[in-house]
């Protein structure tokens, strides 16, 4: 394709973005596509010939269309929001038309600088401890995923507790993790991976808001300490995937401290409320942390994939995960004036995503993303009272931002049988978690372009749904 070819074809492209945003709202939000239905529309083989890019365009729309989830969709409610906006995604054209790789500094300087730089604003626009910024003696990062910023803090947290002698020698049975019962499951995974072992992680018990209760932590920590484990890592969580339940970072940093322990902070969607004064509050006592990530690919309209992860103490995290090949050493390494953040993670090549994290700032401005969280919560505050006015529904846990999660009063098969009714109309998506043991429906409020109306509509048609259960039971 020559640079005149793309540049006709990349504008149908930007064209068929910008249409399918205009009529996202026709599509049912979540995909009717059975199980192999989409493979079983394309070729068994892959073509001999190259084929026409009017006609690959021609197949999205035709083939993989009816196979999408419609995450952008206004009246997508499900899970936690994974929402981006239009400078974001010209930022990630931006970013794949360059096609740079910025593992070290010198692949590309520019990519590393914005990078550092864009995290230091963030440490300043969430009002996060200074001890995050590249200035002081620890610094932030992009990662894919909050996923991996987790394996990367417990790797480190494993070191130091280790005096770095796992990665030598392998793990000895005895390190041992907390979080709480409601913490997201990637905490389970990266004990696994990182040869702690699923045994040696403990899930701490809530309180009645589902938040971590810190005596019990203190207690289980005493217990480990007592029977010869080494308590290595903690990790606390701001915003929990089930109930948005907020685990009281300073009481935990405190037992942290006194134990000498790594303490981690899960902001993943609930961080970007930061932003906003009001909601601070969710991040007390992180200045206790010694790292914390938060995901502005789900709530900070950057689209997949955007996770800063910070630490406290650089050092240590360069200390754990580098190792250097011949190949890769170069002056600007060896001057020690860089930061090459493939030290900073597992994979060793890296995209250029802080060019959509630049984008969106710019675009929006501080105030422009304030603005539009502050909507989002004020929705899903509206939405929170809605249910409570409503004696035939009940809340099943505080809604402390941006997400509700509430039920029928009647039993679980009518909860159940409410979401699916809805998610089959395909006038929205929402999806249910488990609290106190009753199924529970949970409506999050974060896409970029959901308005009242469609919160509005979205409430109108869990009533009506849960009359129409009510009427054929
Ligand atoms: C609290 C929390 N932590 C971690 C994750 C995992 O996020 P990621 O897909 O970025 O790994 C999620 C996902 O919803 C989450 O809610």
């Amino acid at each position: 394709m020559t640079p005149e070819e793309f540049r006709l074809h990349g504008k149908a492209v930007v064209d068929w973005i910008a249409d399918y945003y205009k009529r996202i709202e026709s599509y049912p939000v979540m995909s009717r596509a059975k199980p192999g239905e989409i493979r079983a529309s394309l070729p068994n083989n892959a073509p001999q010939k190259g084929e026409t890019f009017d006609a690959i365009l021609r197949d999205v729309e035709k083939l993989i269309l009816p196979g999408l989830t419609h995450w952008q969709s206004p009246n997508f409610f499900a899970f936690f929001p994974s929402n981006t906006s239009f400078p974001s995604i010209m930022g990630e054209m931006l970013s794949a038309g360059l096609g740079v790789q910025g593992m070290l500094w010198a692949t590309s300087p520019a990519c590393t600088e914005l990078e550092t730089h864009m995290l230091d604003w963030l440490v300043e626009m969430l009002d996060l401890p200074k001890k995050f910024l590249s200035t002081t003696t620890g610094g932030g990062v992009i990662q894919d995923t909050a996923s991996n910023s987790s394996l990367c803090a417990l790797l480190a947290a494993r070191e130091r507790a280790t005096n770095y002698t796992s990665n030598e020698r392998g793990c000895d049975g005895k390190l041992v993790v907390y979080t709480s019962s409601q913490a997201h499951s990637s905490i389970e995974k990266a004990v696994k991976i990182v040869g702690i072992g699923r045994e040696n992680l403990r899930l701490i018990e809530v309180d009645k808001n589902f938040a971590m209760r810190p005596e019990a932590l203190a207690a289980q920590i005493q217990r480990d300490l007592a029977e010869g484990h080494t308590p290595c890592f903690v990790c606390a969580t701001v915003g929990t995937t089930s109930s948005n339940a907020m685990d009281p970072v300073r009481a935990i940093g405190e037992i942290c401290g006194k134990h000498k322990i790594w303490l981690h902070v899960d902001a993943a969607m609930s961080g970007t409320a930061a932003l906003c004064p009001e909601f601070r509050w969710i991040h007390d006592g992180l200045e206790l942390a010694d790292s914390y990530c938060f995901n502005p690919h789900k709530w900070m309209f950057t689209n997949f994939d955007c996770d800063c992860f910070y630490v406290a103490d650089r050092a240590a995290l360069i200390r754990t995960m580098s190792v250097l090949p011949e190949y890769l050493r170069n002056k600007a390494t060896e001057s020690g004036a860089v930061i090459d953040y493939r030290d900073w993670h597992v994979q060793l090549g890296r995209r250029f995503r802080a060019l959509k994290l630049w984008f969106v700032i710019r675009h929006y401005g501080v105030e422009g993303l304030k603005h539009h969280v502050r909507r989002h919560v004020e929705l899903a505050q509206q939405l929170a009272s809605w249910v409570q006015e409503d004696s035939d529904f009940e809340l099943a846990a505080p809604a402390p931002l941006n997400l509700v999660c509430f039920r029928h009063r009647s039993d679980d098969a009518t909860n159940q049988k409410i979401m699916d009714r809805l998610n089959q109309s395909g006038t929205l998506y929402l999806t249910h978690t488990r609290l106190d043991g009753k199924f529970t429906l949970r409506v999050c409020v974060g896409q970029t372009n959901t308005e009242l109306r469609h919160v509005k509509s979205a409430w109108n048609q869990v009533r009506e749904a849960a009359k129409g259960e009510q009427r054929s039971a």
